[in-house]
């Protein structure tokens, strides 16, 4: 069974409160029991932090071969870690970035990621579905 790791940045433990018109009503919890239930033949794990120093460590830890894969959103990280998309390239781990919201139409900001150049692909902008579609990779 493939083993995927799913890693949220920062804010994405808000997820059901915050700005629901952009990031959906349902609670992360909820999508993830529902990911669980979807692929049964997957393994998922999760980890959220809003720290950079942990997103850094966790990415660290699932390169040592047990995990097949990495489905991360770095929230707002995206836009301004440099240091997190170091981490992303180091590892060998393949990682699909994945984001709620279509961060290509949003402010100039957010248009940028620095973590794309060294993902695996990126998918965006398909509500919470976003991550069913990252996990379908991993098949
Ligand atoms: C996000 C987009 C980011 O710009 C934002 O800071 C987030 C969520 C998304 O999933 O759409 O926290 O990564």
């Amino acid at each position: 069974m493939a083993k995927v790791f799913v890693i949220n940045g920062p804010n994405l433990n808000l997820l059901g409160k915050r700005e629901p018109t952009l990031y959906g009503s349902e609670t992360f919890e909820d999508v993830l029991s529902g990911l669980r239930a979807k692929f049964p033949d997957l393994e998922i794990s999760y980890f959220q932090s809003q720290s950079e120093d942990e997103l850094i460590d966790a990415l660290h830890k699932s390169s040592t071969g047990e995990i097949d894969g990495i489905v991360f959103n770095p929230g707002a990280f995206t836009h301004t870690s440099l240091a997190l998309a170091d981490a992303v390239r180091a590892i060998s781990t393949p990682v699909v970035e994945v984001h709620i919201s279509n961060v290509a139409g949003r402010e100039w900001i957010r248009q940028k990621s620095l973590i794309s150049p060294h993902a695996a692909g990126v998918i965006q902008g398909f509500g919470v579905k976003s991550y069913e579609l990252a996990l379908s990779y991993f098949l």
